[in-house]
């Protein structure tokens, strides 16, 4: 009983990243991609498709501010992630493809692109590594990012710059990669 009280003291005193000591890198990551999807989709579902394809009472633009239009799927994705970066660098997070509208969206690293053609390949899986860049050891994951509505592979297939125009539902169109630097 005493030790009880004692390892639930320790517990409640102990520093987040000491919980996360307990689980390994994979079980994290996915963990962290279950809520950037979930939130990546309802707002796709819920705003973007109900809003500006179902209702047509707002369009979506990635000139949001200049059009007063809704931000683009990507756009939230990536203000989430510039925020996340600011607060702390034990894990980042991007959303890139092999046919990116956006050049900057392309993979750069080697392990990047071999995570995105496996998860184009391999339609369900996920991809788990470790690359070294800088000096430094990383755990990278990379989730398919799915076609989860029409707003999704229609404003793609039509925009000017997608190097690909030939989407359809549920298709892989790009991967979200999440990076862990490792200790040691
Ligand atoms: C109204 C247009 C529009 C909608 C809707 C939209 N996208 Fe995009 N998407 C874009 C544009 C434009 C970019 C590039 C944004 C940037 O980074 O500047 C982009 C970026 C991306 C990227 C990163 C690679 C790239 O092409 O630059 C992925 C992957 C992606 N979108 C997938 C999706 C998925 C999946 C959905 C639905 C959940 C979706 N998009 C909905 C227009 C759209």
């Amino acid at each position: 009983m005493k030790a009880a009280v004692l390892g639930g003291a320790m517990a409640m005193g102990a520093a987040p990243s000491a919980m996360a000591d307990g689980m390994d890198y994979e079980t994290v990551t996915d963990l962290l991609h279950l809520v950037m999807s979930s939130d990546r989709t309802v707002y796709t579902r819920m705003i973007v498709n109900r809003l500006a394809v179902q209702e047509k009472v707002i369009t979506a633009s990635e000139h949001f501010e200049d059009d007063k239009a809704l931000v683009l799927p990507a756009q939230m994705f990536r203000f989430g992630a510039e925020m996340v970066a600011e607060e702390t660098d034990e894990f980042t997070y991007s959303l890139l493809s092999l046919w990116p509208i956006n050049k900057q969206n392309a993979p750069t690293t080697d392990m990047e692109k071999e995570g995105l053609e496996y998860i184009a390949a391999n339609p369900g899986e996920n991809f788990y590594g470790e690359e070294e860049l800088g000096g430094t050891t990383y755990f990278t994951a990379v989730y398919p990012d799915i076609a989860v509505a029409e707003a999704c592979y229609a404003c793609h297939n039509d925009h000017k710059d997608s190097p690909k125009t030939d989407f359809q539902a549920g298709d892989v169109m790009g991967g979200v990669v999440i990076r862990i630097p490792m200790d040691g």
